[in-house]
């Protein structure tokens, strides 16, 4: 059986190849309309790009995620930024709202987040998020499914991944106390700032993380072969389709 890899955050990184992820977020502020005053936590905050945007608009913004690196990052821009595992929040009727953008597919474990958002809210308090939905990077895991299995790895066992669809998240939101007001599944072709490389070196750890080094760069340059001809437009620009799930919902009383 092959030794699952995390994905590692480097902010370093993060910031020359994955700006796009926070600067593509912006629009889930307005949908999450913080007010001065309110307590709003960020979940997954990355490097605090959007924690700090909705700090600006007068609220009291609590960061929270997994990485210690990224943790540093958010901290350095003067946030409240805490190491805390989403799947196992601590805070308890704390927030008017809890947001989070491009983390929660990172979070498998889907219920015990919800309860965890749930627990961390005041009665009445909203939950604004957006995530990778169902058919999110379809083709980067096809191609990266076919390089691996030419190693004879199964990659569906090395999937970090929870992108669901819309009706599955609404009923899962529905089952941990949540009323949905909106919730929507939209593609979302999104350049790259760089080539595919770059973003596979970025996201992709879980799965070419697993061959020996050696082998690494050999698998990549396979994976960037097979996706060319489809997420690189006539200009050649990298274009990856991505697909997002965007939702606001009530926690019920
Ligand atoms: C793609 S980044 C998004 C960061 C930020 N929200 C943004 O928009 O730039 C995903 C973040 O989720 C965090 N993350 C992944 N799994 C997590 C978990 N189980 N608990 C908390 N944070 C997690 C990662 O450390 C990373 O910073």
């Amino acid at each position: 059986m092959t030794k699952a890899h995390s994905q590692r955050w480097e902010a370093e990184r993060y910031i020359e190849n994955a700006a796009f992820v926070p600067a593509l977020g912006l629009p889930l502020i307005a949908l999450l309309a913080p007010e001065k005053g309110e307590r709003i936590l960020d979940l997954g905050c990355g490097d605090g790009v959007l924690a700090a945007t909705i700090a600006a608009s007068g609220a009291q913004v609590t960061a929270v995620d997994g990485s210690p690196e990224m943790v540093a990052a958010a901290r350095s821009r003067g946030l409240d930024a805490r190491v805390m595992d989403g799947e196992s929040l601590t805070f308890k009727e704390e927030f008017d709202a809890v947001f989070s953008n491009a983390a929660l597919h990172w979070m498998p474990d889907a219920d015990a987040v919800l309860l965890g958002v749930r627990r961390a809210l005041r009665p009445g308090g909203r939950f604004v998020a957006e995530m990778g939905g169902h058919g999110n990077i379809a083709s980067i895991l096809v191609a990266l499914a076919a390089v691996l299995s030419r190693r004879g790895i199964e990659a569906s066992s090395l999937s970090p991944f929870y992108f669901p669809s819309a009706d599955a998240y609404r009923a899962r939101l529905e089952r941990a106390g949540f009323a949905v007001s909106e919730i929507t599944l939209f593609p979302r072709p999104t350049i790259l700032p760089g080539s595919i490389e770059a973003w596979l070196d970025t996201f992709a750890e879980p799965f070419l993380g697993v061959l020996p080094a050696a082998q690494r760069l050999c698998a990549r340059a396979e994976v960037a072969d097979l996706l060319r001809p489809v997420l690189v437009d006539e200009k050649g620009t990298w274009i990856a389709d991505y697909v997002r799930l965007r939702f606001r919902a009530v926690r019920d009383g």
